[in-house]
C-alpha cells in the first residue's frame, strides 16, 4: 500500500497499441486519461514489436503532458521492464492470444514482481478452465501481497449503465417489479478495423470474446448470473450457404483469404439464456457497418418500466425511460460520460489508499463474464455455415 494520496505512482505500459495510446478507431487510450492524474509518471513502456514502444513515447514526449514522460524508457521485453523499474502499476494492453495463460504469463509476472495490475478483456483466448487455473495462481499472488487486479470492462463505470440499474433497483423496492427481459444490440463498424489478429479466431476468440464481451458483461452488471445451460446461439459465417456472411469492406490488411477458414470469424451472432433471478437476455452482435462508428444499445423491461441506453460509445449517448402510468417518455444525455477516465482513475485510488472496494471488474468477476461470453461463442460455432 503507498502511504499517501499524493504520492507519485509509476506507472508502466504493456503493449503500446490502440488500447493504451489510441488508434483509429474508438475512444480508448488509457495514456491520455493517466496524464490527466496529478502525482502520476510513466516510467516504461513495453512492446515486443521492435520501435513500437519508442514510437508511442516519442509521440507523447512531444505532447502537451510531455513531464509524464520524463522519465520513461522504451523497452521489447516486459520481463527486463519489471526487473529494471520500481513500478506500482501495469496496464497489460495486448492482444488476447498473448496474455492470461500458463504460455504467457503476463499477470503473474507481474504480480510476482509486486506490480499492481490494469489488464484489458478480454482475459485470454484459451478455454475457461485453463484461464481459471491460470487465474488462481494470479489470485493467490494477489491476495498475498494485497495487489489490485483491474479488469477493463469499463461500462460498469459508465454513468447511464449505472442510471439503468439504479432505476431497475429503485423500481424493484417501491413496486416490487424485477427484471424481466435484457436485449443487447453491438454492431461494430468493421470497414477500418485493421489489426489481423481481430479477424482471426485462434489469436482474438472471435468477436463474441472479443468484443461483445463488454456486452456479455453488462448483461451480468445489470442482470445478475446467467444458467450456461439456458445459452442458445446462432451465427452466420463467411461462407454460409444464403451469401448472408459475405462481406465487401473487410480492410485489405487482414488478408482474410490466407485465413484457414475454421478460424474465420461470423458475421452476425443472436444468443438468448436466462438469468439465475429468471430474466430473459438476449445478445444480438454484428459486424456489418462501414467506417468509424459503432452502435450499441441496451434495453431492459419490468413491469412498469422499460429503460433504454443508446450509443454508449459516444458523446451521443441517450437514456429514456417509460416509468408507471404514463405514456410519456423520460430522457436524460451524457455528453461528458469517460468511463475510461473513471476506470483509471478508480484503479489508481485503489493503489492509493489499499483498498479495492470501488473497483467494480475485480478478475475474478471478470473470469464470469469471460465464461459467458465462451458459452455463447461455442453455442452458436456449429451453426456458421449450415444452411
Ligand atoms: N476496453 C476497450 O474498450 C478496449 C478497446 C480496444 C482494445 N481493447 C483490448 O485491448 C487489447 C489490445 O488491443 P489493441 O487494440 O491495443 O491492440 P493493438 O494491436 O493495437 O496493440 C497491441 C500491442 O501489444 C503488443 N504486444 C503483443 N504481445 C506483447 C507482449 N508479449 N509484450 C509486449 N507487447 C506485446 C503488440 O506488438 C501491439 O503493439 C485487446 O484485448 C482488446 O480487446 C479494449
Amino acid at each position: 500500500m503507498m502511504s499517501s494520496a499524493k504520492e507519485t505512482v509509476r506507472v508502466g505500459f504493456i503493449g503500446g497499441g490502440a488500447v493504451n495510446f489510441g488508434g483509429a478507431e474508438g475512444p480508448w487510450d488509457h495514456a491520455s486519461r493517466l496524464e490527466n492524474i496529478p502525482g502520476l509518471r510513466v516510467v516504461a513502456i513495453a512492446d515486443k514489436l521492435p520501435g513500437r514502444a519508442q514510437f508511442v513515447l516519442d509521440i507523447r514526449k512531444s505532447g502537451e503532458n510531455a513531464s509524464v514522460y520524463r522519465e520513461c524508457t522504451a523497452y521489447e521485453d516486459y520481463k527486463l521492464m519489471l526487473k529494471q523499474e520500481k513500478l506500482d502499476a501495469v496496464f497489460i494492453g495486448v492482444p488476447p492470444f498473448a496474455h492470461g495463460h500458463f504460455d504467457s504469463p503476463i499477470e503473474l509476472d507481474c504480480v510476482r514482481a509486486g506490480v499492481h495490475c490494469f489488464v484489458e478483456k478480454p482475459l485470454s483466448v484459451k478455454p475457461v478452465a485453463e484461464v481459471d487455473a491460470y487465474m488462481q495462481a494470479v489470485l493467490e499472488e494477489q491476495k498475498r501481497q494485497n495487489l489490485v487486479v483491474s479488469v477493463g470492462y469499463m461500462f460498469r463505470y459508465h454513468p447511464a449503465i449505472r442510471r439503468m440499474k439504479q432505476l431497475l433497483a429503485d423500481h424493484e423496492s417501491s413496486t416490487s417489479a424485477r427484471l424481466t427481459y435484457l436485449q443487447l444490440t453491438y454492431n461494430c463498424a468493421y470497414s477500418q478495423l485493421d489489426h489481423p489478429f481481430w479477424w482471426r479466431k485462434e489469436l482474438s476468440g472471435g468477436p463474441i470474446v472479443e468484443q461483445a464481451t463488454h456486452f456479455c458483461d453488462i448483461a451480468r452488471y445489470i442482470g445478475g448470473d446467467v444458467l450456461e445451460s439456458s445459452i442458445e446461439a446462432l451465427c452466420t459465417g463467411d461462407t454460409h450457404p444464403s451469401g448472408a456472411g459475405k462481406l465487401s469492406a473487410v480492410p485489405d490488411a487482414v488478408r482474410e483469404g490466407d485465413i484457414a477458414s475454421e478460424n474465420r470469424i461470423p458475421r452476425l451472432t443472436v444468443a438468448h439464456w436466462r438469468h439465475s433471478n429468471g430474466a430473459i437476455g438476449q445478445l444480438s452482435h454484428g459486424v456489418a457497418l462501414h467506417h468509424k462508428r459503432y452502435e450499441a444499445r441496451i434495453e431492459v423491461w419490468a413491469d412498469g418500466l422499460r429503460v433504454t441506453v443508446e450509443d454508449c460509445y459516444t458523446p451521443n449517448c441517450r437514456l429514456s425511460f417509460r416509468q408507471g402510468d404514463t405514456d410519456v417518455e423520460t430522457v436524460e444525455t451524457y455528453p461528458s460520460a469517460d468511463p475510461y477516465q473513471e476506470e483509471d482513475d478508480v484503479f489508481i485510488d485503489a493503489i492509493r489508499t489499499g483498498s479495492s472496494k470501488s473497483v467494480q471488474s475485480p478478475y475474478e468477476d471478470a473470469l464470469r463474464t469471460y465464461a459467458l461470453s465462451w458459452a455463447v461463442r461455442q453455442a452458436s460455432e456449429s451453426s456458421a455455415n449450415q444452411a
